[in-house]
């Protein structure tokens, strides 16, 4: 009798315990699933560096900024930080001792995390990541950006600072979808172009931006200059594995979104992502068209070198003997590459049949290194601005659109690290008092505009033409 009166006080005790427990443990691993899906590694790690240490130095169109640790070191990381800070930090770009973020870290982005998913970031962060101690170098931007104030203005401007608020006209898998690639996967801070200012043009989200060289092209659901012609399954394919066969495959910035994130992912949401990407409003191009992709045939201009000498200025080279000598290894004389698949066909590529050449020339340039075994050579130290001019022309117009041309000079500022921001040549050129009158100016118009503007649902894709 005393046994089974002592077993059911265990019974009665156990119960709420033992469920808390568990719910922590789901909550940081749940936690740790979103670091991955919001890439915080990628970032907040230096090459060969410890993870969450910080040091990854990022050029932005402003000059180096250095990412900092975000370990729960006590001294050099995040440890003391309350859950308030961390939320204020990550939500809303202000740092544990009231500094402004540069918006390179995406906090614009993860705004749209909810309060749960925050929690769970943190419980993540403060049990699950190793402190390291040592700090990473501080971030020196010229005047004026060295003022992080000047960061408040900007946020006033464009920090949609909202959660997520779930369509019900949607399906559940869309709004998962939704909430992935607005918040914690930050796709449109790469895919979608920004403004004067820097800002993400909530008008086109996913409608294409440059990157420091590279282009993340439109991604949004138009059938010739966007993915409208991929499918669910070949979006989700190539989000897993960086391959859409006949299509695309990923490389500078995205083949690392998909080996440091994606691909760690689970398949649903992956393919919420996919279905979501299909129901972004469309943005034509006038430039395009066709589909990327859809350009080319096999063919080959091998008789019009056979027997010719090189010519002794080797900028002089012809575009078939630059690609003879140079790419026709792996990529086969008619550009048709390996019937397996590794190594991928020149045409029914979409890197040649953009109407712009820059990741093209970025990946002959900088290479492609993918795990597990996926390997392209640079080409950056082998061929100059004139040949890879050459090179690029001859492979649009053989196996691509041949409509994209660039030249010698413009693959000279691919080199470079892509076009400098206009906003700083303006304030670099003395017109410092021009810039803060013109966000002067912008903040007194945002504020007639929001003080006009009836309050209404967050959700960019259904409200272009902003
Ligand atoms: C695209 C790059 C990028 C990603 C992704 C990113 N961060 Fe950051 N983060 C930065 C940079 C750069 C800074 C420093 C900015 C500065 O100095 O103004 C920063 C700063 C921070 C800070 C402020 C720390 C301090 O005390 O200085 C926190 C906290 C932080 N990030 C957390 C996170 C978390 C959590 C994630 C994932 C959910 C994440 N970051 C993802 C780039 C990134
Ligand atoms: C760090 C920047 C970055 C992030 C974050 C990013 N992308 Fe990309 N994405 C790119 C770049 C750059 C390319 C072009 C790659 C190439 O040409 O090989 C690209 C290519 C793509 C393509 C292929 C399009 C085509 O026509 O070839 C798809 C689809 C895509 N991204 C979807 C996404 C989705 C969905 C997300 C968020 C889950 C995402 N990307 C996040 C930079 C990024
Ligand atoms: C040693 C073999 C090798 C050589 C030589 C080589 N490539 Fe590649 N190339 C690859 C591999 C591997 C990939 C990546 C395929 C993948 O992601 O699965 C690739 C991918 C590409 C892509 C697609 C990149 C993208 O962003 O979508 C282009 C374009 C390309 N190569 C052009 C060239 C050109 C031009 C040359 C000559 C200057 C060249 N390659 C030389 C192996 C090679």
């Amino acid at each position: 009798m005393r046994i089974q009166a002592l077993l059911i006080l265990v019974a009665l005790l156990a119960p709420p315990l033992s469920p808390a427990r568990a719910a922590d443990d789901a909550e940081v691993k749940r936690g740790g699933y979103l670091a991955i899906a919001s890439d915080c590694t990628a970032c907040h790690t230096a090459p060969g560096g410890q993870p969450m240490a910080g040091g990854l130095r990022m050029a932005s169109p402003l000059g180096t900024i250095v990412s900092t640790n975000i370990s729960p070191s006590q001294e050099h990381g995040i440890g003391r930080y309350s859950f308030a800070q961390f939320d204020r930090a990550v939500r809303h770009g202000i740092r544990g001792d009231g500094a402004r973020l540069y918006p390179a870290m995406p906090y614009t982005a993860y705004a749209k995390l909810t309060d749960q998913d925050m929690l769970a970031l943190y419980a993540y962060f403060m049990t699950a990541v190793r402190p390291v101690e040592t700090s990473p170098e501080h971030t020196r931007l010229p005047f004026p950006f060295n003022m992080r104030l000047s960061m408040a203005g900007w946020n006033i401007l464009f920090l949609d600072s909202g959660t997520f608020v779930s369509d019900p006209k949607h399906t559940s898998e869309w709004n998962r979808g939704a909430y992935l690639v607005q918040g914690a996967a930050h796709c449109g801070s790469c895919h979608t172009p920004r403004g004067f200012l820097m800002q993400e043009k909530s008008g086109q989200p996913m409608a294409g931006s440059a990157l420091g060289g590279w282009f993340a092209p439109n991604i949004t659901s138009d059938a010739i200059s966007g993915i409208g012609g991929w499918s669910v399954e070949e979006l989700t394919t190539y989000l897993r594995t960086g391959h859409a066969p006949g299509k695309a495959q990923a490389a500078g910035p995205m083949a690392e979104a998909i080996d440091a994130s994606l691909r760690h992912m689970n398949e649903a949401d992956l393919r919420a992502i996919a279905v979501y990407l299909k129901s972004v409003a469309p943005v034509r191009n006038s430039a395009d068209s066709r589909p990327a992709f859809a350009w080319g045939t096999a063919g080959d201009d091998l008789p019009s070198i056979r027997g010719v000498g090189l010519p002794g200025n080797l900028d002089e080279m012809t575009g078939p003997q630059l690609y003879d000598a140079h790419c026709a290894s792996c990529h086969q004389s008619q550009g048709q590459g390996s019937f397996d698949g590794a190594l991928p066909s020149l045409f029914h590529n979409a890197a040649l049949g953009r109407s712009r050449a820059d990741n093209l020339v970025m990946v002959i340039l900088n290479g492609l290194r993918r795990h597990p075994d996926v390997n392209m050579p640079a080409f950056g130290h082998a061929l100059s601005d004139i040949q890879l001019a050459t090179l690029s022309n001859y492979l649009t117009s053989k196996w691509g659109n041949p409509q994209t041309q660039i030249t010698a000079k413009e693959i000279g500022t691919l080199r470079a690290g892509g076009a400098p921001s206009p906003l700083l040549l303006l304030a670099r050129g003395g017109m410092l008092l021009i810039a803060i009158l013109l966000i002067v100016a912008l903040v007194w118009w945002q504020y007639r505009r929001l003080s006009k503007r009836q309050p209404q649902a967050i959700d960019p894709a259904h409200t272009p033409g902003e």
